[in-house]
């Protein structure tokens, strides 16, 4: 079987969303294990230390990055291609969609992941312009061992103390731990991972980390907004 026809049938697609998916959550792993270090009461010292670690990774960063985009427009294309061929064959146009599991359903979970999924799309360029780029204005930088590096953390900590914000970020991710619980098990469906004595607790270790991992990232923002001041001055200015 060609890449191409891989690619072609539905169950192939399924498979590609399974893979970039899982390749996606250890991204958000990594990433929330990362941001737990703003919760270090030093300033933001380990907060920035750790992204200039990152950036001292040089063009292996930009190596990841490309990887990372390519899952992202991946997950993206197969589901909605997935989407929209289950949507055809519901209208009647194809009698019956051929997929492994049989004639397709389009289920609520499958539904409302699409606007999860959409909800998601917008915020992550939102977000990169947010904090990567600091809304196109130059960075805010400070001095840490006599290195002059990006200051993140002040960039955090100035847009979590502003409600707006904090409320756009504690919503996106109430959709994100409903595209992750849903996810979670579907991606381990497509790769032929459940078994009927492993559904329960598959089941069940999907809504643990979407809780968990949903629960962090939403914690981020309510503990700046009100326990942490913005930083006085911050050079690139409120985002
Ligand atoms: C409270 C929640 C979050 C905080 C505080 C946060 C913080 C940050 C910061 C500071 C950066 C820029 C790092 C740098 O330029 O060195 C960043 C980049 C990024 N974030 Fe988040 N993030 C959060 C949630 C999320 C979520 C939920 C997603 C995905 C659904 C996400 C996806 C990304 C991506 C894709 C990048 C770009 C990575 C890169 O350029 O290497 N983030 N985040």
């Amino acid at each position: 079987m060609s890449v191409i026809s891989i690619w072609n049938s539905t169950i192939g697609k399924k498979v590609v969303m399974a893979i970039t998916g899982i390749g996606l959550m250890l991204f958000l792993v990594v990433h929330l294990a990362g941001n737990l270090l703003l919760f270090v009461p030093d300033e933001g010292q380990a907060f920035n230390q750790y992204g200039a670690a990152l950036k001292s990774m040089g063009p292996f960063l930009y190596v990841i990055r490309g990887g990372l985009l390519a899952f992202f427009l991946f997950h993206i294309f197969a589901a909605i291609q997935v989407y929209t061929s289950k949507k055809r064959a519901r209208s009647g146009r194809y009698a019956v969609e051929t997929s492994k599991g049989g004639p397709s359903k389009m289920t609520v979970a499958s539904k409302s992941m699409i606007v999860t999924g959409a909800v998601l799309l917008i915020f992550v360029p939102l977000h990169i312009y947010m904090f990567g780029m600091n809304k196109g204005a130059p960075p805010p930088m400070v001095m840490i061992d006599g290195n002059e590096i990006k200051d993140i953390y002040s960039m955090v900590a100035t847009s979590f103390n502003q409600l707006g914000i904090v409320v756009f970020y504690v919503a996106t991710m109430l959709f994100l731990g409903f595209h992750l619980r849903h996810g979670f098990w579907s991606a381990l469906q497509s790769l032929g991972a459940m078994s009927p004595r492993w559904t329960p607790a598959i089941y069940t270790a999907g809504f643990v980390f979407a809780f968990l991992l949903a629960g962090g990232f939403v914690v981020l923002p309510v503990y700046f907004y009100f326990f942490i001041d913005a930083p006085v001055a911050s050079a690139g200015g409120a985002l």
